[in-house]
């Protein structure tokens, strides 16, 4: 059997077994970190693309995400710095421009907001881009990406997790878009309706 690594987290001795991330060791820990694009569920691989996980590990010149980063023997880890918080804080407020109103959110229980509010980002000083138009091709599932933070995890539940491979990311940056196939109407598509990536989704509830 593989030893455990011995790292610190938030100034305290804390051990992972191998293959652990600081994010999985830090909720073992108590302590909450932010995260969106990773999903704590069996069969979802963690993706590192939204970055609200943030954290610093002492020595290192830029932040690491902490659900993909497995920590090493003495690895010294904060959260709490200044520097990872106002990191995660601007990712939250980059995204929250792109959110439709609160009032008006398909979600106002989301994650998303659940962790805004959380960390007491709720409005933004950026401008919106443009959403895609709603797809309601599909006669069980409409299609609006009005709140889509492009995080990609109905991709992976999608591809990965139910094996349909359906979906697939379109585009680049900002642009960046789930699509169907071809980007095809979804009622086009060899969608099955499994359901699976519309369920616990950040920008939706559980
Ligand atoms: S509902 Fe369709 S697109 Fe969504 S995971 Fe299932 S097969 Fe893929
Ligand atoms: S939750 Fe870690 S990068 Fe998205």
């Amino acid at each position: 059997m593989t030893e455990a690594i011995t790292f610190s987290l938030n100034g305290r001795e804390v051990k992972a077994e191998q293959g652990e991330t600081i994010w999985q060791v830090a909720k073992r820990e108590g302590v909450v970190i932010p995260h969106l694009c990773h999903k704590d569920a069996p069969g979802y691989r963690s993706d590192g693309n939204c970055r609200a996980c943030m954290v610093d590990i002492e020595g290192e010149r830029v932040l690491a995400a902490s659900c993909i980063r497995t920590p090493s023997e003495g690895m010294v880890v904060n959260t709490a710095t200044e520097r990872a918080a106002r990191a995660r804080e601007m990712v939250f407020e980059l995204l929250a421009a792109d959110q439709p109103d609160r009032d008006a959110h398909p979600d106002p229980d989301s994650d998303f907001w659940k962790w805004s509010d959380r960390i007491d980002v709720t409005s933004s000083r950026f401008a919106a881009s443009a959403k895609p138009a709603p797809d309601v091709s599909h006669p069980a599932i409409a299609v609006n990406l009005d709140a889509c933070i492009a995080c990609n995890l109905c991709v992976r539940a999608c591809r990965e997790v139910q094996v349909n491979d359906v979906i697939g990311m379109a585009d680049r940056g900002s642009h960046t878009v789930p699509v169907f196939d071809l980007a095809d109407p979804m009622g086009l598509s060899t969608c099955v309706a499994c359901g699976e990536c519309v369920s616990g989704l950040p920008d939706r509830g559980a």
